[in-house]
């Protein structure tokens, strides 16, 4: 089976993830690598859903709007903590089994925007849930995969606020002190695991936050085999010709569009994806980002074991 490679892209809202993952997209694709941005939450048509429900709360779905008896649902606060939680690990665990472990599977390489250390800098860095029952959750819905490679994108986000341009969502809007939480949080992360994280300091100008990031590609990418075919001579079973496919960049311009209503997911890859899903024979086992296996976390595990870290 030839394995792909996972890497994953983080940071506060407004970091400049998005830009750099679509940049690492298109010079991957450049050396011949077979690769897609996807991101969560929103990776897949569940996953969508999903998305409008965590970033909106019940606004998203006016027509579901109690309108008697019950108070109205008004309020960007109107998910709890642990429900948003497990709204993110359902995200997750959707795109890992229909998108991200397929792809891998095949020998691509996923860039995403966003992934777990996304869950715990803000369900437990910002929304205080305890550490070990997030990962743990995130570690069960993911079954297990890691990625190889994670950029923190850090930037103080007061000044990454100035980025943002659209109408706050729900976590852009839980305040400044907040998104500070949320940074220290995925520095912490980082320091924990110094081999996945390259740290860079996204206040830098583009470019050179581009380059960086290329510096480090390169050299992780350096063993890696070409595998995107000629579109007239595409052996792998992908449908090329159908505008989907990762080898068409121009047909992934609009993948990672910041308006919900032209998230990633792309139908028609999906449904190529699909076929290729339920793979995964061991199902206490999991691919971490370069093959290795890892073992799947436990939700049962103590809670003595709650502990930083754990169950990641
Ligand atoms: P998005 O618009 O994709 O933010 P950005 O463009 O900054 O990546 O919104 C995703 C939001 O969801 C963002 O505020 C971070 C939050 N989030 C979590 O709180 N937990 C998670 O597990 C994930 C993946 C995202």
């Amino acid at each position: 089976m030839s394995q792909g490679l996972f890497i994953s892209f983080e940071g506060v809202d407004g970091a400049g993830k998005t830009t750099q993952a679509q940049r690492a997209r298109d010079y991957l694709q450049g050396k011949g690598l077979r690769s897609m941005v996807t991101r969560e939450p929103g990776g897949t048509p569940a996953g969508l859903a999903i998305r409008e429900l965590v970033l909106h709360g019940m606004c998203a779905f006016p027509s579901f709007a109690v309108t008697g008896g019950t108070d109205v649902v008004d309020s960007s606060d109107d998910l709890d903590s642990r429900t948003e939680a497990l709204l993110y690990a359902a995200d997750r665990a959707e795109h890992v089994a229909q998108v991200i472990r397929p792809a891998l599977e095949r020998g691509d390489i996923v860039l995403c925007d966003r992934y777990s250390d996304s869950t715990i800098a803000y369900q437990a860095g910002g929304r205080k849930l305890d550490e070990g029952s997030i990962a743990r959750l995130s570690a069960w819905a993911s079954d297990g995969l890691i990625p190889k490679r994670t950029y923190l994108l850090d930037v103080d986000p007061a000044q990454s606020h100035d980025r943002v341009n659209d109408e706050p969502d729900r976590l852009e809007a839980a305040g400044d002190a907040f998104q500070e939480q949320v940074r220290e949080k995925f520095l912490e992360l980082a320091e924990q695991e110094p081999d996945r994280f390259r740290v860079i300091d996204a206040s830098l100008p583009l470019d050179e936050v581009w380059r960086l990031i290329q510096e480090d590609l390169e050299a992780l990418t350096a063993d890696m085999i070409p595998n995107l075919p000629d579109q007239d001579d595409d052996e792998d079973g992908d449908d090329a010709a159908d505008g989907d496919d990762p080898a068409d960049p121009d047909a992934q311009e609009d993948d990672l569009d910041d308006d919900a209503g032209d998230a990633g997911y792309d139908a028609d890859e999906d449904d190529d994806e699909l076929d290729d899903g339920g793979d995964d024979e061991d199902s206490d086992a999991a691919l971490d980002g370069d093959g290795d296996v890892e073992p799947a976390a436990s939700l049962t595990d103590s809670a003595e074991d709650d502990r930083m870290g754990q169950g990641r």
